[in-house]
């Protein structure tokens, strides 16, 4: 099993997020094993949330990117001049791969940085930098290889998204939900970069550069930002049947690409429309595709740091792998069947008999199944004196779910079989 070594700069949200995955990277299906050589950040003895004393320490970055143990330089400090890049070109020229989950860095220099990396032979990989835990880079520039995209466009800081939507369910203005978000930890202390625009400008235009092939030139992105929107727009929008969102695209058109950041209103139907909260979304549409859409999480030091992790298994070499990924290190595991004490809510479908006491007897034996009902509706009998009932339980086993609906097919009040049908509770 091979073993990949890692230089890690920048030991923040994103950086101890990856410490921590390093750490426990035996639930993960890597190829081969994730060694980390030596970590760098501003300040050694900062208060973090993994325990960094066994890491040898670099106090400049770019020393660590010339390491001749490390394998892989992994920026995560952030900011698209300075010593990000400094260390990211470092790393090219002593022939390191790089993976990076920086967008600013990425938008402003990644085709100079990409130019570098191709005469050194080595890798340049951003996973992270668009879309934090949402794997869309290596969708739209592998996976999506035989689709001319026409348009890519979504949903690419969280916080607008949650501003915006807030704003609209809560009722509130722009500053009182700002200030919770920022208690909350979903806008940073300075928001701007977010609220301008900036940041889904940055990620949008890394994702036209990738559907496009065209060569990123961020001068010519338009960004707007959510500043501007009022509680009266996402109300007025709303009655008439349309969302408000920050919409950041790219758009194929005779003279190039046209990338750009503002509010856009759409139908409530809109699959855009219907991402709320701090999520990230990107639909790709192209010929002879149609449109995909990938939801998730766009930050957040878990889904961001599984991003950089996914970028450097990559980096494993030989990189012919078994079709479903495994290798001999991985846990063995094994399929079972689903157990019959497994607890869900579930929607149960009855037909009742046009007969006095047959509601009576669908709830009796539910009951004596210690299935209670959360929702009921009934509709009228029809034609053949049939009236069905539709029920919403409270949570229960499945073992008694299906008790009960055995039960209730043997009653004569009760026509044919149930239907039961599980209620997935993922929100
Ligand atoms: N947070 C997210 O959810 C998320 C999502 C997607 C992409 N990203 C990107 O990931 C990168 C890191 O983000 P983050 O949220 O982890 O940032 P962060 O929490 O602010 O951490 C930044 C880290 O970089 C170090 N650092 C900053 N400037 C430095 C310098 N001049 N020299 C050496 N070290 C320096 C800091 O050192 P100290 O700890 O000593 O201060 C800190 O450890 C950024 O490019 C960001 O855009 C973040």
């Amino acid at each position: 099993m091979k073993t990949v070594k890692l230089g890690i700069a920048g030991l923040g949200h994103v950086g101890c997020g990856l410490i921590e995955l390093v750490e426990r990277q035996t639930e993960l299906r890597l190829p081969g094993k994730v060694e980390i050589v030596g970590v760098s950040a501003r300040s050694r003895n900062r208060n973090r949330p993994v325990d960094i004393s066994n890491y040898r320490w670099f106090d400049d970055a770019a020393t660590l990117a010339e390491d001749p143990e490390v394998d892989v330089f992994v920026e995560l400090m952030g900011g698209s001049d300075g010593p990000a890049k400094f260390a990211v070109e470092e790393a090219i020229k002593f022939k390191k791969h790089v993976v990076t989950a920086n967008k600013a860095l990425i938008a402003m220099h990644g085709q100079s940085l990409e130019r570098q990396a191709q005469a050194a032979g080595v890798d340049l990989m951003f996973e992270a930098a668009v879309a934090g835990g949402v794997p869309i880079v290596r969708v739209l520039r592998d996976s999506l290889t035989g689709v001319s995209v026409t348009r890519v466009a979504g949903i690419l800081n969280g916080t607008c998204n949650y501003l915006t939507t807030q704003m609209l369910e809560t009722g509130r203005s722009y500053d009182a939900v700002l200030e919770e978000a920022q208690k909350l930890g979903y806008a940073e202390a300075d928001p701007t970069l977010d609220v301008s625009g900036m940041d889904a400008a940055h990620k949008a235009a890394i994702l036209a550069s990738i559907a496009f092939t065209a060569d990123l030139d961020f001068s010519k992105v338009s960004v707007k930002g959510v500043e501007t929107v009022e509680l009266m727009d996402l109300n007025l929008a709303d009655r008439l049947g349309l969302r408000i969102k920050l919409i950041a695209e790219g758009v194929l058109t005779d003279e190039g690409v046209v990338c750009r950041v503002a509010p856009m209103a759409m139908k409530t139907s809109h699959p855009l429309a219907r991402v709320n909260g701090a999520l990230n979304t990107v639909r790709v549409e192209g010929d002879p595709l149609g449109a995909v859409t990938l939801t998730g999480p766009g930050a957040g030091a878990g889904p961001t740091a599984s991003a950089v992790m996914g970028d450097i298994a990559k980096l494993f070499s030989p990189t012919a792998r078994s079709p479903f990924g495994r290798a001999a290190h991985h846990k063995a595991r094994t399929f079972v069947a689903g157990k019959s004490d497994e607890r869900s809510a579930f929607f149960l479908r009855a037909k009742l008999a046009d007969r006095p006491g047959a509601l009576a007897s669908l709830s009796e034996a539910l009951a004596a199944h210690g299935v209670s009902i959360d929702k009921l509706l009934q509709d009228s009998a029809d034609d053949s004196d049939v009236s069905p009932v539709a029920i919403v339980t409270h949570e229960c086993s499945r073992g008694d779910i299906d008790a009960a609906s055995d039960r209730l097919a043997a009653l004569e009040t009760i026509v044919g079989a149930p239907q039961v049908i599980q209620i997935d509770a993922a929100e």
